[in-house]
């Protein structure tokens, strides 16, 4: 779903860098260029970037995190 029509940015594309920005709503509006134009965005790319953020291993807890293949017990 295109979520900037000003800059053609889709929510995939969003989630990718939120992810790459720990959630950081202004880096992810400064690498996408999301929310740059016109600002009208603006609030669902914050929403994007929350729910990512929210689904990033970094912040899970260590019982939610995957278990990573060939890590040492
Ligand atoms: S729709 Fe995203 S800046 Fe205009």
């Amino acid at each position: 779903m295109i979520v900037c029509l000003c800059r053609g940015i889709n929510d995939r594309q969003l989630r990718q860098e939120a992810i790459l920005a720990g959630g950081d709503v202004s880096r992810v509006m400064q690498s996408t260029g999301a929310g740059t134009v016109c600002g009208s965005c603006c609030q669902e790319v914050q929403r994007v970037c929350s729910g990512s953020c929210a689904e990033c291993p970094s912040k899970a807890t260590e019982a939610e995190r995957p278990t990573q293949i060939g890590a040492a017990a």
